[in-house]
């Protein structure tokens, strides 16, 4: 190793402090689902005396990159999930607020949520449900061939308020990292993978406040404001004679008949025909109006309604994380959230546990695909072997049971609907 100068040493001294500062956030909570996981969370009686409360699984999955990294999935098809952690009341006042969590749908999910929230004040955690208040809610949804999205809810006195822009998710049977990053300076971003995937000013992408400027309600369109974009050209006159000629004339092809008799039959007229010559009323031809002012707009003005909000960005309590789910597949597995005011540090987190498993995850999902694929084809093999003796049963004894009516096609038509409604 060749000896360094003195400013080397300052500048190796200032990189290891950066990379020191780098790290120093605040994780307000974490959770990789360990054991002993169940001591923070707290499973919801909501919907549990309808028998609708599904129970979760804490497996790392079907396929995965580490068999022991384990996370919680909703095991029960068309069921309501609520969980809940609680972690020390904080308020994102002046600070910047990173939530971050890994979801995987393993069932290829065509109908339900994988967003988490936030909460604030006081929560009954056993009472947690659809209807709890909460101040962000953040993740994928997925319904049908509609809905294909991140939400991502900003609530501000008891209103929710969907983000603007259309942040498409995640729709494979993959684990996926989805991030929400809202900073002091009012602006935020939404990471997929760690990559940014969308950003902006919470300002412009909510409508949480009423808006800046208005059209000014008092103003009026000036009576001699010209708005016509084409007039009449006053050059182009009525050719002399135009009116007087004929719609018809008459057929100048035609012939008396020769057994036309004028006494009996009266006067012979030729019959008319349409006149190439007539060309209809006359029109003045149309120019484009010299004097065209353009289309009027009411002048934009300060809306008196209009009171910023320095924190509009900020939540003054955040206390438990929710997890509250309706699902008509079950399979959707959350992992390695975390809390943080440090944007580095989920990024890092997210390294260390789905990037650095990603690639096995991605083989042994597609070793599963194969073995099921191979199964179904043995199967179907089977089948084939079966309808032959059915066919051979069937023509032996007429009136078999008919076959069972796929009803899960209704079923998740219905269970979108109802996630639509309860969006
Ligand atoms: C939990 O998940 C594992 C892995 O997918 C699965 O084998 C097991 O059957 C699941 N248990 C329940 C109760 O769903």
């Amino acid at each position: 190793m060749a000896i360094r100068g003195g400013s080397s040493f300052a500048l190796a001294a200032l990189l290891a402090l950066a990379s020191v500062a780098a790290v120093a956030g605040e994780v307000f909570f974490q959770e990789k689902f360990e054991d002993g996981w169940e001591s923070r969370w707290v499973k919801s009686d909501w919907k549990k005396d309808e028998n609708m409360a599904g129970e979760w699984n804490h497996t790392s999955g079907k396929w995965n990159g580490d068999a022991e990294d384990k996370g919680i999935q909703t095991s029960e098809d068309y069921r309501f999930y609520a969980i809940s952690a609680e972690y020390p009341e904080f308020s994102n006042k002046d600070k910047t607020l990173v939530l971050q969590f890994s979801v995987k749908h393993e069932q290829k999910l065509d109908c339900g949520g994988g967003y988490v929230k936030l909460l604030g004040g006081d929560v009954d955690q056993k009472k947690f449900g659809g209807d709890t208040p909460y101040s962000i809610m953040f993740g994928p949804d997925i319904c049908g061939y509609s809905t294909k999205k991140v939400h991502a809810i900003l609530t501000k006195d008891g209103k929710n308020h969907l983000i603007k822009k259309d942040v498409p998710c995640e729709t494979d049977q993959l684990t996926h990292v989805y991030t929400l990053i809202i900073r002091p300076d009012a602006t935020y971003s939404i990471l997929i993978d760690n990559e940014e995937k969308q950003t902006g000013s919470v300002y412009e992408h909510w409508d949480i406040l009423p808006p800046k400027k208005i059209k000014d309600p008092e103003a009026k369109k000036p009576e001699d404001w010209d708005d016509k974009e084409y007039i009449p050209d006053p050059e182009d006159k009525k050719p002399e004679g135009y009116d007087d000629i004929p719609k018809e004339i008459p057929d100048p092809d035609a012939k008396k008949p020769e057994d036309w008799d004028d006494e009996e039959d009266g006067e012979w007229t030729a019959p008319t025909i349409p006149n190439p010559e007539y060309k209809g009323p006359w029109k003045q031809k149309k120019i484009k109006n010299p004097n065209y002012q353009g289309k009027w707009k009411a002048p934009m003005i300060d809306n008196p309604d209009f009171k910023d909000d320095p924190y509009i960005y900020a939540f003054d309590s955040l206390k438990y994380i929710g997890i509250e789910l309706w699902q008509v597949k079950s399979g959707t597995l959350f992992d390695n959230i975390i809390i943080t005011d440090d944007p580095a540090l989920a990024k890092k987190f997210a390294e260390d546990t789905w990037a650095k498993h990603k690639e096995a995850e991605k083989a042994a999902f597609d070793e599963a695909e194969k073995k099921k694929e191979e199964e179904e084809a043995a199967k179907a093999g089977e089948d084939d072997d079966d309808l032959e003796d059915e066919e051979v049963a069937a023509d032996l004894a007429v009136g078999q049971d008919l076959p069972v009516l796929p009803f899960f096609v209704i079923r998740s038509f219905d269970a979108c609907v109802e996630t639509l409604l309860r969006s």
